[in-house]
């Protein structure tokens, strides 16, 4: 079975072509995304009008490249799926009307994808990892901890109260004065830093459950930056430092609780989301896992990030489980929780 995937919900314009291999190693044929971080970082952030122009205008080209790469043209694959949400709906209905008119004119099975199904199988794609799992997803809009027994088994254990944990490595960055992403910029000047400089309270010790919150780091660390006139380069990887720092061991404390609460005891752990490129989280993660005797898994960095190749994988691993194509009158979705896509 070979899909043809689209992605278009947030700044990256990506298309692949993925298949059901029985290696991993060659279940991607193709994995094309076309960055829009550039046009984005003079903003801050994404804009999404810009953002849905700019997919207009590459999308196709961007298909083309996909297929070219795999060897495959629009009637010698076998399915079209498309992220149909969440996301930003201007990019969102790019991908998703692109994708069913390629599916109608070469009478092709659509299947709308939700993208955060995409993240939390992505290491489903790329390692022979079975269920039941454990999930971290940590991405720029969503932060939960999730127990997966299947295919559209979703449990979510604990979620961010606030902001997402990749929207506040964002909007420190910001503070600081780095580019944007904020996530990669953070972890590259906080090599450089003293991580115990700036005092931080590891955010609700004491709060039951695995919930998580990022509001009172960001406002410590805003409170941090006033107190200093003149940020040096040393300030800056300092506050970096003791920022990730704070963040990685709110995220591990509330990892070791999540499990606690997991139904099946997962033997697999599974971190997911663009903020799974950190490697001091991976490290933090790994060594809990190492200890507890549990097998960490990761995607590799470049499926970490927004791809398609993530979504043409949820459209065969759901076929694969018995879901059917979606029909053409499918809605595009800007919100789509996950516990709605789960039985
Ligand atoms: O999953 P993703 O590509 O897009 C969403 O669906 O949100 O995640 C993007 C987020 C951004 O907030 C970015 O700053 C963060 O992931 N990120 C990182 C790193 N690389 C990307 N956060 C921390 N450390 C990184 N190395
Ligand atoms: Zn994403």
């Amino acid at each position: 079975m070979k899909v043809l995937a689209i992605e278009s919900s947030c700044d990256e314009t990506a298309a692949a072509v993925v298949c059901d291999a029985e290696n991993p190693e060659h279940r991607i044929l193709s994995n094309v995304v076309k960055s829009q971080i550039e046009i984005h970082a003079k903003y801050g952030g994404v804009v999404p009008e810009i953002a849905a122009r700019n997919h207009v205008e590459v999308i196709d080209i961007v298909i083309q490249e996909a297929l070219d790469q795999a060897g495959e043209t629009l009637k010698s694959v076998d399915v079209v799926a498309a992220t149909a949400g969440p996301g930003l709906i201007g990019g969102l209905l790019v991908g998703t009307i692109t994708a069913k008119m390629v599916a109608m004119l070469n009478k092709k099975p659509f299947m709308a994808i939700n993208h955060l199904e995409g993240h939390l199988l992505t290491p489903r794609l790329c390692y022979d990892v079975d269920f039941p799992h454990l999930l971290l997803l940590a991405s720029g809009g969503h932060c939960f901890f999730a127990e997966i027994f299947g295919v559209g088994k979703y449990e979510i254990l604990g979620q961010t109260l606030d902001d997402a944990a990749g929207e506040a490595f964002d909007k420190v960055a910001k503070m600081l004065g780095l580019e944007y992403p904020g996530g990669p910029a953070i972890e590259k000047v906080a090599l450089k830093g003293d991580e115990s400089r700036f005092r931080y309270t590891i955010p609700m010790q004491r709060r039951a459950g695995c919930d998580v919150s990022f509001s009172g780091i960001k406002t410590a660390s805003r409170s941090h930056i006033s107190k200093i006139e003149i940020l040096s380069d040393q300030d800056k990887a300092d506050l970096a430092a003791s920022f990730q720092r704070t963040v990685i061991e709110h995220l591990t404390n509330k990892l070791w609780r999540a499990y606690q609460m997991s139904k099946s005891k997962p033997r697999n752990f599974i971190l997911a989301g663009g903020v799974a490129a950190n490697q001091a989280l991976r490290s933090a993660i790994m060594k809990i896992c190492d200890r507890e005797g549990i097998n960490f898994f990761a995607p590799p960095l470049g499926l970490c990030s927004d791809n398609a190749a993530m979504i043409g994988w949820v459209a065969i691993e759901r076929l694969k489980a018995g879901f059917p194509p979606s029909p053409l009158t499918a809605k595009t979705r800007p919100r789509w929780p996950i516990t709605e896509i789960t039985i």
